[in-house]
């Protein structure tokens, strides 16, 4: 439990909810926190899925400006190594995620979402990659994980801008999934991955693995880790269970003990 990022655990759902008002800014604390977070989401074994929120009113408004305003080229070396690694932790979760955004996600805020599996949005939102208004460009993922998600074109569209996109445009560009009113963007996440808590939890570890994994590389190499992450999945009991459970009862009535 941190200062500023709470993890906390429900029904199966694990909820890393940032705290630090008023517009949870992300400093080397929280920074740290949020890597702690998603370790302890990755690893609990009671933990199936995973939301990542900020509170009804902010995501969050990205990295800590007033922090980093004194940095010099070597300090932000230093620094920048740890902002990345945290997010990649959060990138990494072996579950499902999603992230539940309310008001704004900008800059470090929009690049935290684009960890996440898939991403809600109240009416209210505004995402975007603002750092170059401050003559930076985004630094914790946002100009790699942006262009996987909505295409390089539209990608540079709001890294070079550094405009912010509504809920409605979130949604038609793909940068959101769905789109809800402010009151039920957490509900509406947490009802996103319940469907998840009682899934084989290795097969979706593999299919996270196997499409991730699979977009950093060549096709070839995407097609062989699939087969791996496939074949490897026959020495699970849910596979077993998935298969008995369909020869005897037909599709989708298996009961699966996640492993
Ligand atoms: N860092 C530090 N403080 C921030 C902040 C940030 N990213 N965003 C907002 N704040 C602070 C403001 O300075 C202000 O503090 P004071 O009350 O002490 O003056 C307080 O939060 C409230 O903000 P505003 O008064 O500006 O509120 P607003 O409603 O008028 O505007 C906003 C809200 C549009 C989010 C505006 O604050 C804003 O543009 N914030 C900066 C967004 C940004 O540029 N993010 C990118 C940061 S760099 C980055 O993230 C790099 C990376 O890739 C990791």
């Amino acid at each position: 439990m941190g200062e500023f990022v709470r993890f906390e655990v429900d029904g199966g759902i694990g909820t890393i909810r940032l705290d630090r008002p008023p517009m949870n800014a992300l400093n080397a604390q929280v920074q740290g926190e949020l890597h702690e977070a998603a370790t302890e989401a990755g690893t609990r074994a009671d933990v199936r899925a995973v939301v990542i929120y900020g509170g009804a009113k902010v995501f969050a408004a990205g990295a800590d400006i007033k922090e980093m305003v004194t940095a010099d080229y070597a300090s932000m070396v230093q620094r920048a190594a740890p902002l990345q690694a945290a997010f990649d932790a959060l990138a990494r979760i072996p579950k499902p995620t999603v992230a539940a955004i309310t008001g704004y996600a900008l800059g470090g805020g929009c690049e935290l979402a684009l960890t996440a599996d898939f991403r809600i949005c109240g009416d209210n939102a505004k995402l975007g990659q603002p750092e170059i208004l401050l003559g930076i460009i985004p630094g914790a993922g946002g100009t790699q994980r942006l262009p996987r998600l909505i295409g390089p074109a539209k990608a540079k569209d709001l890294v070079y801008s550094g405009r912010f996109v509504g809920a409605e445009e979130a949604l038609a560009i793909g940068l959101v999934d769905k789109v809800v009113a402010p009151d039920d963007v957490y509900s509406a996440a947490v009802e996103l991955v319940s469907r998840y808590v009682t899934g084989p939890a290795l097969a979706l570890r593999a299919a996270k693995a196997a499409i991730d994994g699979g977009l950093d590389g060549d096709l070839a190499s995407g097609l062989r880790l699939e087969t791996q992450l496939f074949t490897g999945l026959f020495a699970t009991e849910d596979r077993a269970i998935g298969m008995a459970s369909f020869v005897e009862n037909g599709p989708g009535k298996a009961q699966f003990v996640g492993r």
